[in-house]
């Protein structure tokens, strides 16, 4: 289909960009809070950790009113559940209640609609050390605190978004630091079932946001990119669909029908890891709907069958790509795609490849919650970030995301990742993303004095002429 007539973007449409509570905030077990897993993982050797990070704690205000400089319509970022209720459950801490209404006001005061994130991968440490997820509790647990933030923002925040990234968390918990298996027997069965009570949980808090606040939309925010096949073979077809429905479809087809994919489900019985299932969880699955979908784009996946997946040789085998899955699909490196300097690949149409395939199977309306590029930025003596790469690549994912609404896909904003430089979840400061520059180091925390990148000037005029002028 070649698009010569380009729809404009719909009016409203929600331009920001996204944060997360512990990638950016730091006073990370100060002012009450209690620790997330986040603050008790070990840190790869040579990044920093979360203490300070970009300090936003202490300069929210300064750094809303250059969100507010740049145009924004939208600001999403995370609230820590520990800053909220240090224990996960128990004890509530005012001064986090009211770091959080502070922030919101703020926004509001800029015209900036808050999308907040109720758990972005911060997990508090009391209730992992208690077994975290894989506890019928958690699901409780967990509704008892969006219930909190239902009391006392749900009058001021339009836009919820449940869990960041819920299938990352099954899919790569060890990378992200929130998953162990030590003393695990199935680790499918550990996965599994905490993947289940965190989509209870979710489904519970989808209708709770619908009773206690009218008005207000709220949706999942999974990770999602399609799974390419790596050549017309029909098996490697059959890989990618499996791969897709494992990665993505699990967690949409939940959120929006309640019901479980049916290739998960095979998937799952041929690993003994079918999750305990309490009578009354599917219906509590159907009772909470999402009212759009968020998701996070990075780049598409590629995978091949995996043929050999019975045989002595490969069940022996012992350095197991991280994305392969015996006998289900293997992963192949797409060699069509350029890549970022920390060698994630690069998929312009993929990302609408992503959106018609969302949309055609779910017809809600997507919302882009994280997309972005990941690089070493520097900071001339001047006091100037040239990112001509970072405009580049986020130019070109909004031309896709113009096609994408002319081809009918109803998109109701753009949230790049990450609206001030942050800590990545372990590649460290000097993986940067933001439009706004931090100046620190991995060690050095130096001034934390904030730099507008070029891609903070080339941004705010995409803003003000709603997508339409992407030029340098
Ligand atoms: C997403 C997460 O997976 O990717 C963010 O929601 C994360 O928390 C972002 O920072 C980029 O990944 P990384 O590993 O480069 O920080």
């Amino acid at each position: 289909m070649v698009l010569t007539k380009l729809r404009g973007l719909p009016e409203g449409f929600l331009w920001g960009a996204s944060t997360s509570a512990y990638q950016v905030e730091g006073e990370s077990l100060t002012h009450g809070k209690g620790p997330s897993v986040q603050d008790t993982k070990k840190v790869p050797e040579g990044t920093s950790g979360f203490t300070v990070c970009a300090d936003f704690y202490n300069h929210y205000k300064e750094d809303i009113a250059l969100m507010a400089e740049m145009g924004f319509k939208t600001f999403r970022f995370s609230i820590a559940w520990t800053r909220i209720l240090p224990q996960g459950t128990g004890e509530i801490n005012q001064e986090g209640i009211d770091f959080y209404s502070s922030l919101i006001d703020e926004c509001i005061s800029h015209g900036i609609e808050p999308l907040v994130t109720m758990f972005h991968f911060d997990l508090p440490d009391a209730l992992e050390k208690k077994g975290g997820w894989s506890r019928r509790e958690s699901v409780d647990e967990f509704v008892n605190f969006a219930k909190i933030l239902f009391e006392n923002y749900g009058s001021r925040v339009k836009y919820w978004l449940t869990i960041n990234e819920q299938n990352m968390l099954t899919l790569s918990g060890e990378a992200i630091g929130t998953t162990s298996f030590e003393g695990v027997t199935n680790k499918y069965k550990k996965l599994y079932q905490e993947n289940h009570h965190m989509l209870l949980a979710q489904a519970k808090t989808m209708a709770l946001c619908h009773e206690m606040c009218p008005g207000a939309k709220i949706g999942p925010a999974p990770n999602i990119s399609l799974v390419y096949p790596a050549s017309c073979k029909p098996q490697d077809v059959l890989a990618a669909q499996n791969f897709n429905a494992i990665r993505n479809w699990l967690y949409l087809d939940m959120a929006v029908w309640g019901v479980y994919n049916n290739l998960v489900w095979k998937f799952l019985e041929e690993h003994d890891a079918i999750p305990d299932i309490v009578d009354g969880d599917m219906d509590i699955m159907k009772s909470g709907k999402p009212d759009f979908i968020a998701f996070n784009y990075y780049s598409t996946a590629t995978v091949e069958a995996d043929l050999s997946a019975n045989d002595e040789e490969s069940s022996s085998r012992d350095q197991q790509t991280a994305g392969d899955e015996p006998g289900v699909y293997k992963a192949y490196k797409n060699t069509n795609l350029p890549t970022t300097q920390f060698g994630w690949e690069i998929d312009v149409e993929g990302f609408r490849a992503t959106f018609r395939e969302i949309y055609s199977r779910y017809r809600l309306p997507m919302l882009v919650t994280e997309n972005g590029l990941g690089a070493y930025d520097t900071l001339t003596e001047d006091g100037k970030v040239h990112d001509q790469y970072r405009i580049d690549f986020l130019r070109k994912h909004i031309e896709q995301i113009k096609l994408a609404v002319s081809e009918g896909c109803e998109v109701m904003g753009y949230c790049p990742w990450s609206a001030i430089d942050l800590i990545s979840t372990h590649e460290g400061i000097v993986k940067r993303y933001g439009f706004i520059y931090v100046n620190r180091d991995e060690f050095d925390l130096k001034d934390l004095k904030r730099y507008k990148k070029d891609s903070f000037y080339w941004y705010k005029k995409v803003i003000e002429t709603n997508g339409e002028d992407l030029s340098d």
